[in-house]
């Protein structure tokens, strides 16, 4: 209710009164009044003045979870702090396919290969995608190329390092940490997990020279709500797409957006790494790499592909 508060405040330049909004919602006086306490505590700077009632002077960057496009069927959970999106997605019971678990941050946010995913509060889109699809566990890797392809075509001119390291420029603007739930021949649920830098203005010493936000790349910041729309909605075509088993088409888009192909990468499993040239992406979205004239698929559970790019 709260945002049904916050959206009609919005919706309006002029002094709001108590009355009208305690009418145009059904709710009590004193309800309203407690709404707009909480959303002042929210970081929103309201006036309110007896005679005419209430205006939105100043709204932080906030997302507000109604205006969340949430495919059908799917729920939104909906997290001021939590520690993972991920982790939230992979406890929850009785999870509707197609649910998007979303927070404002994190504070145990993780990434591939067992790193942290910094999580400010209010400066990046932190969210997890809830899937069951009807798919067998090997073609989960080729899911997980359709979940950057999403973020790439949202941010627009960014390209991939593969198998789904979003870049702007030689630098990384989002990720996505893919996990599931899976027996022999059969996908119990696959949780996505989506984080982008959106607002960030400075990164720790160890990722200022890897990372970047979409405000460091345009000098603007940017509407965190419109990116997660964005992304969930190009993430719902590719995926309708790909349930369908039309993968040649998202594998040949990916293939023109991923920044590893045609390029020295360097593999690294355990202790050892190997120069290959990468030169395919299979239909299982694993890369394949050239190595004295015979080549391979790499997969990216196993091992580290360093691109020989600025960015590593
Ligand atoms: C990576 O590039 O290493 C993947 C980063 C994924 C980060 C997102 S933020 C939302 C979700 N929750 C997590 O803990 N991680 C993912």
């Amino acid at each position: 209710m709260k945002y049904k508060v916050l959206e009609l405040l919005e919706s309006s330049r002029e002094f709001l009164s108590g009355e009208e909004v305690s009418r145009k919602l059904g709710i009590s006086r004193s309800a309203v009044w407690k709404h707009i306490n909480s959303l002042k505590k929210m970081g929103y700077s309201i006036v309110s003045v007896p005679s005419k009632g209430y205006k939105i002077e100043y709204a932080p960057d906030k997302i507000n979870p109604e205006k969340v496009n949430i495919a059908s069927g799917g729920q939104l959970y909906f997290f001021e702090k939590t520690s993972s999106t991920n982790y939230e997605a992979k406890v929850a019971e009785n999870v509707p396919d197609r649910s998007v678990f979303l927070a404002e941050t994190q504070t145990e946010g993780r990434g591939r290969l067992g790193r942290k995913w910094s999580s400010p509060k209010g400066t990046g889109v932190f969210m997890s995608i809830y899937l069951k699809p009807n798919i067998p566990p090997a073609k989960v890797s080729a899911l997980t190329l359709v979940a950057g392809l999403a973020v790439q075509r949202a941010i627009g001119t960014s390209t991939i390092k593969w198998p789904n390291d979003v870049l702007l420029g030689s630098r990384k603007v989002a990720g996505v940490l893919t996990e599931m739930s899976a027996e022999i021949d059969r996908v119990n649920y696959v949780v996505v997990g989506i984080g982008v830098n959106v607002n960030t203005e400075t990164f720790n010493i160890d990722l200022i020279r890897k990372a970047t936000s979409l405000y460091l790349e345009t000098g603007k910041k940017w509407s965190r709500e419109a990116v997660v729309n964005n992304i969930l909605s190009e993430f719902w075509q590719i995926y309708d797409e790909f349930l369908s088993g039309d993968f040649a088409k998202i594998r040949r888009e990916y293939m023109r957006v991923c920044a590893t192909l045609r390029r020295e990468v360097c593999i690294k499993k355990g202790e050892e790494s190997i120069v290959a040239r990468a030169v395919d992406v299979t239909e299982n979205g694993e890369l394949v790499v050239e190595k004295d004239g015979k080549r391979f698929p790499v997969n990216s559970g196993e091992v580290s592909v360093r691109g020989l790019l600025g960015y590593v």
